[in-house]
């Protein structure tokens, strides 16, 4: 069984990160990883990474031009040998020249029902909506923000006292078996969409 090289970026804790490399531990799995990159050197995830023996790297955005800090990230990307991307909880906007060199082979995991709240806020805006289900999107990424086709999505109900950290701890375990579900479709090269009720 041939296994597709799998890279996957954050910035911050990891978690979602972390239940991917753990998914792909199983020996049907049709993927691997290969690679744990970030943005930013402190981002505990890292850590995480490498106690579970994947390689890390760090790619520094700060204070640099965007396309120098892409070229490198693509450089270190594909010296990894990787063939997909997967964001999680990556918080650098990718240009539409990265996004075109990596077309239909990067994955990203939105918290919300895209493409209801797209960006930023997106438990509080669920919230202020008024609406009784909120949830999580995997999506491949176009040049347009949270805008890419659909491979999964899992829902969560809104509770009446909701408030959005709430909110958001209700939906990060329902994100931790959505994202490792859409990986190993999509690495299998099942795009059909499904959903997590
Ligand atoms: C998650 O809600 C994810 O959807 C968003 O960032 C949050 C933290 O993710 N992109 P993680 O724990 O860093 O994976």
């Amino acid at each position: 069984m041939t296994h597709r090289a799998v890279a996957i970026l954050i910035s911050g804790t990891g978690s979602n990160m972390l239940r991917l490399v753990e998914s792909m531990q199983g020996a049907d799995h049709p993927a691997r990883p290969v690679l744990v990159l970030s943005n930013r050197p402190e981002a505990k995830g890292l850590k995480h990474a490498a106690a579970l023996g994947v390689p890390t790297a760090v790619v520094d955005h700060r204070g640099r031009p965007k396309p120098e800090f892409e070229a490198e990230m693509d450089a270190a990307l594909r010296d990894a040998g990787a063939e997909i991307l997967c964001l999680a909880g990556f918080m650098r906007v990718l240009s539409a020249d990265f996004i075109a060199r990596w077309e239909g082979r990067i994955l990203n995991i939105h918290p919300s029902l895209l493409p209801l709240f797209k960006g930023l806020d997106t438990h509080a805006r669920a919230i202020a909506s008024g609406m009784a289900v909120h949830g999580a999107t995997v999506h491949e990424v176009i040049a347009d923000l949270d805008a890419g086709p659909i491979l999964g999505q899992a829902v969560v109900p809104i509770l009446p006292d909701d408030t959005p950290d709430t909110l958001a701890a209700r939906l990060l375990p329902a994100e931790h078996r959505l994202y490792p579900e859409a990986l190993r479709r999509f690495a299998a090269g099942n795009r059909a969409r499904f959903a997590l009720l």
